[in-house]
C-alpha cells in the first residue's frame, strides 16, 4: 500500500480579536456567525489532510477522482482560511482614507483614493463571494480583482492586502440584501496600520 502521507501538522483557529466584537455597524451577533465559519475552514483543512494521508495510490484508477475532490475542498478550505485571516486582520479599525504606504501606493496605481474605492466597491458589488486588493509583484502594482467563491480566482504571484468579503453570510443579517450598504461600512472599519504592517513585512516598496 502506498499512501498519501506526506507530512503536516494541524492548524489551529486564531482568536477572534476583541475589537471585532464592537465593529461600526456590523453587529456582534454577526460577526460571531461568521467566525463560526472560519472555524469551520480550519477544520475542514485538518479533515481533508488526514483523509489525503490515507488515501492508497496503489488502488484502482477510480482513486484519481477522489484526490481530485478531496484537493478541490482543501484549496476551498484553505482559500476559506486564508480570505477570513486578511478580512479579520484588517477589521477592527477606525476606516476614514487610507495612510502611509498603502495610500501612496493606490494613488500611484488607481490615481486616487476615490478611484480605488469605487473599483473595489464594483467588485464587491459584482462578485459572488471576495473582492480583494492585491500587490501583483510581477508588474509591481496593485489590482482590486474578484472572487466568487473561496477558492477562485486567485492570480498566482499577487498578494492580497484588502479582502472584501461579499458571500451573503457577511451582512444578511445586518443589512438583508443590501450589499452596499454594507460595503461602505467595511470601509469605515478598516485598519490602515495593519495593511502597512502587511506592506513592510512582505518588502512592497511603494
Ligand atoms: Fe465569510
Amino acid at each position: 500500500m502506498t499512501t498519501l502521507a506526506f507530512n503536516h501538522e494541524e492548524i489551529t483557529a486564531r482568536a477572534l480579536k476583541p475589537t471585532l466584537l464592537e465593529l461600526d455597524g456590523i453587529s456582534r451577533e454577526s460577526v460571531e456567525a461568521h467566525y463560526k465559519l472560519y472555524e469551520g475552514y480550519v477544520a475542514k483543512r485538518n479533515e481533508i489532510l488526514s483523509k489525503l494521508a490515507e488515501v492508497d495510490v496503489s488502488a484502482a484508477n477510480q482513486v484519481y477522482s477522489e484526490i481530485r475532490a478531496l484537493k478541490v475542498e482543501l484549496s476551498f478550505a484553505v482559500g476559506g482560511i486564508k480570505n477570513h485571516e486578511i478580512y479579520y486582520g484588517h477589521l477592527g479599525g477606525g476606516g476614514g482614507d487610507p495612510e502611509g504606504p498603502i495610500a501612496t501606493l493606490i494613488r500611484r496605481d488607481f490615481g486616487s483614493i476615490d478611484t480605488w474605492r469605487t473599483d473595489l466597491k464594483a467588485s464587491g458589488m459584482a462578485g459572488r463571494g471576495w473582492a480583494w486588493t492585491a500587490y501583483d509583484w510581477d508588474e509591481q502594482r496593485l489590482f482590486n480583482y474578484v472572487g466568487d467563491t473561496q477558492n477562485t480566482y486567485p492570480i498566482w504571484n499577487a498578494t492580497p492586502l484588502v479582502a472584501l468579503d461579499v458571500y451573503e453570510h457577511a451582512y444578511f443579517l445586518d443589512y438583508r440584501t443590501d450589499r452596499g450598504s454594507y460595503i461602505d461600512v467595511f470601509f469605515d472599519n478598516l485598519d490602515w496600520t495593519v495593511v502597512n504592517g502587511w506592506i513592510q513585512a512582505y518588502g512592497i516598496s511603494p
